[in-house]
């Protein structure tokens, strides 16, 4: 059998990456761009897309930006089979645009539920069964889905949140089943803590909710969006062609760190 291209090359490749003006989306973006792929990037505001498309030519790489809510699938379905026509191909999807508040369970209104169900559940349908219709007819793809590991251990104050990214999780685990003779791989990412604008405000908001979080990791630190942008391009790359249907948690084994009867010689 020959064995896949072991390099994480991008060139002549086309990826869409939701959510991309900012965090971790951006830095996946960027990460792409500079191993020499060309990179949609969406997202509902022009202005933050505009300055990822700015970092990313500045620095010799392809960008365009598209607006779009991933929750209009008419709209998604629309600006992927664009990028299709524009390109002839979509090599990678990411699915990073995500919502997300704290809030307890019992006053998440209805509406609320739905919005953060309908941007990260709904929208990561849309844009995957989107690409996918060029993945499936080129005979190759990888879509990349961002979730975090409460999708399983569940965590109060985000049940809006922790049920979609379960859903994202259970999609992935199914579509790989279905596509994987195809040559479409499905994965998710799980980043712990990073350092990013739109998680910090929605989840540390205060320095003693940013400290609490810190002292919940056990490697001690926040994670730098890079360092889960290098951990998705193993994952879009052929050097995972082997690995489909899988969640790879990159959160220095925050969920891992649990366990309440740590002896204090093993934490210190
Ligand atoms: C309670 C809230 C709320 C809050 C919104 N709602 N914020 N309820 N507490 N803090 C309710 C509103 O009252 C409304 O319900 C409903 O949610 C919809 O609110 P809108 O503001 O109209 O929605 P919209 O403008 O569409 O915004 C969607 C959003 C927003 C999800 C609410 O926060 C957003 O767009 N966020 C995108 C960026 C983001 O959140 N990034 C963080 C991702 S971090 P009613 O009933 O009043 O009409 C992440 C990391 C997780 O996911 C992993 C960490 C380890």
């Amino acid at each position: 059998m020959k064995l896949p291209d072991l390099s994480d090359d991008f060139t002549d490749r086309v990826a869409v990456v939701t959510g991309g003006g900012s965090g971790i989306g951006r830095a996946i973006a960027r990460r792409y761009a500079a191993a020499g792929g060309t990179v949609y990037v969406l997202g509902r505001r022009e202005e933050p897309l505009a300055e990822t498309v700015g970092l990313i030519t500045a620095a010799g790489g392809r960008a365009t930006l598209l607006t779009c809510d991933v929750r209009d699938a008419a709209r998604v379905t629309e600006v992927i089979d664009g990028v299709a026509e524009a390109e002839g191909r979509v090599d990678a999807l990411v699915n990073n645009a995500a919502g997300n508040f704290v809030v307890p369970g019992e006053e998440l209104s209805p509406n609320g539920w739905k919005a953060v169900i309908d941007i990260v559940l709904n929208g990561t349908f849309y844009a995957t069964r989107a690409a996918a219709q060029h993945m499936l007819a080129a005979g190759q793809g990888s879509i990349l889905s961002v979730i975090a590991t409460y999708a399983w251990h569940g965590h109060p104050g985000t049940v809006h949140s922790a049920a979609a990214k379960g859903g994202v999780v259970a999609m992935t685990r199914t579509l790989a089943v279905e596509w994987a003779a195809r040559g479409v791989r499905l994965n998710c990412i799980a980043p712990g803590p990073t350092e990013t604008e739109g998680a910090g405000q929605a989840l540390w908001g205060s320095d003693a909710a940013r400290s609490r979080v810190q002292a919940s990791v056990p490697a001690g630190r926040f994670a730098d969006p890079a360092e889960i942008a290098e951990s998705a391009a193993f994952l879009l790359s052929d050097r995972a062609a082997y690995v489909t249907g899988e969640v790879l948690v990159v959160d220095g084994a925050q969920w891992l760190g649990k366990s309440v009867y740590t002896d204090d010689r093993a934490s210190s």
